[in-house]
């Protein structure tokens, strides 16, 4: 089949490599891709969604598959649907279930789906008035897209009380804080989970855990990840059937009924507590570095499930997992995620050890490519992952894998999965 996929990172790099492995006759497109997927497939430069629907069309693409959150929401699925193309991913009004905390909010309201206590509003005295109402700390939201910084955890009464002006004047994030939810803090631990959903039916993987301080014991700043493991210890089959029940059902409904059925994946950001899932955030698309070890785990054919979820013929398959568990472990440059660093070459050390070469792998995230050489040149730089029949099994083997990798600057945390051991 021929298969495009929108996006440059590891996420995309991991799509791709999972695809590619099942069929020699794949031949793979990527726009932009990045430094690595140029050896899976061919990298295209395209930006305009009309002119990639026309590039799709006559080179007779069977099917495109969208990575990051950014052209959903600026509506490419629903130009290239347009065109008669078959695209996995929400349309542009699904995927305001990303795009507008405000919109997601309330639809979870709207259709009883468990969610932290918040007001949604742009007057600065309701959001006052609420916060008052709250025991610190206090979330502070902005409505749009942030770039994954939207997000105030506030401390105390003060501190939201500064977060709530500085979005709602525009200072902070502009157009997309205008707009805020105050809400409650949930005290509880956090799962990600994914639903590739096709409109009616849904196929939920293997729930994850996501690492999102840049430093060991959850400590340092904020990212998009520094590395991940699944499928993890803290879901049984109790959670997963609240999640399936109380969650991703009503959602799949609720989409419908709003006249935007939801296709693509529904990624849940999950706070269990006291047992309970709340759900504190949807994206409408994978997570990175998730999708990386949740590729590797999947027995089945992975171009067919995102073929059949963008023809609404999930029911008809039976998408497989491995008993076993992956972990991945992120390789970030010097300055991530503060500012770019310098490009570095990557020195990937020969690997002739049997259980490396077997139980690991790399995806290939920021990074770009001159004369065949391979040089670190974005935040995340690739994932090593692991796999392994148990947890410890795969950690360990990835950090063998980390062990053979170099470049000037790189940086992993060392304690990745540590909440499953
Ligand atoms: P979001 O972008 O909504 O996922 O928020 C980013 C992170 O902030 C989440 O992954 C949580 O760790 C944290 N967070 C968001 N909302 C809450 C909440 N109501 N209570 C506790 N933590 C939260
Ligand atoms: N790893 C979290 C995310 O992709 O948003």
């Amino acid at each position: 089949m021929k298969i495009l996929i929108l996006g440059s990172g590891g996420r995309e790099y991991s799509i791709a490599r999972a695809i590619s492995s099942e069929s020699e006759a794949h031949e793979l497109f990527f726009m932009p891709g990045n430094g690595a997927t140029n050896s899976l497939g061919t990298n295209l430069n395209i930006k305009d969604y009309e002119e990639l629907a026309a590039y799709a069309k006559i080179n007779e693409i069977e099917l495109t598959i969208v990575g990051p959150e950014a052209p959903l929401v600026d509506g490419v699925v629903d130009i290239f649907k347009s065109h008669g193309l078959i695209i996995f991913g929400p349309s542009k009004e699904a995927a305001q279930l990303e795009g507008s905390k405000v919109y997601m909010k309330n639809f979870l309201a709207k259709y009883n789906i468990p969610t932290a206590r918040y007001i949604e509003t742009s007057s600065i005295e309701d959001a006052f008035k609420f916060a008052d109402t709250l025991l610190a700390p206090i979330v502070v939201k902005a409505d749009g897209l942030c770039g994954g910084k939207g997000v105030i955890i506030a401390q105390n009464h003060d501190e939201a009380k500064v977060a709530i002006s500085e979005m709602l004047s525009g200072k902070s994030f502009g157009d997309a804080g205008l707009k805020v939810i105050v809400e409650e803090f949930l005290d509880g631990y956090e799962l990600s989970m994914f639903a590739v959903c096709d409109g009616d039916d849904y196929i939920l993987l293997p729930a994850a855990q996501d690492h999102k301080r840049l430093l060991d014991n959850d400590e340092g700043p904020n990212t998009g990840g520094m590395g991940a493991y699944a499928p993890t210890p803290l879901v049984d089959e109790e959670l997963y059937q609240k999640v399936r029940d109380r969650v991703i059902r009503p959602t799949l409904d609720g989409m419908k009924k709003e006249g935007a059925p939801f296709q693509g994946v529904l990624f849940l950001g999950i706070m269990v507590v006291n047992g309970e899932p709340i759900t504190l955030e949807f994206n409408v698309r994978f997570g990175d570095p998730e999708c990386e070890i949740l590729m590797p785990l999947m027995t089945s054919s992975v171009s067919d499930m995102f073929y059949k979820a963008s023809t609404n013929k999930l029911s008809e398959i039976k998408v497989e997992f491995s008993k076993q568990f992956a972990v991945g472990v992120v390789m970030a440059s010097g300055n991530y995620p503060y500012g770019s660093s310098t490009p570095a070459e990557i020195i990937v050390d020969n690997v002739n050890h049997e259980e490396i070469e077997k139980y690991t792998h790399i995806s290939y995230a920021g990074v770009s490519e001159e004369d065949g050489v391979l040089y670190a040149d974005g935040g995340r730089v690739l994932v090593c992952v692991g796999i392994g029949e148990n947890i410890k099994e795969a950690r360990n083997r990835a950090y063998l894998r980390c062990g053979q990798v170099h470049f000037a600057g790189k940086k992993i945390r060392t304690d990745i999965a540590y909440q499953a051991l």
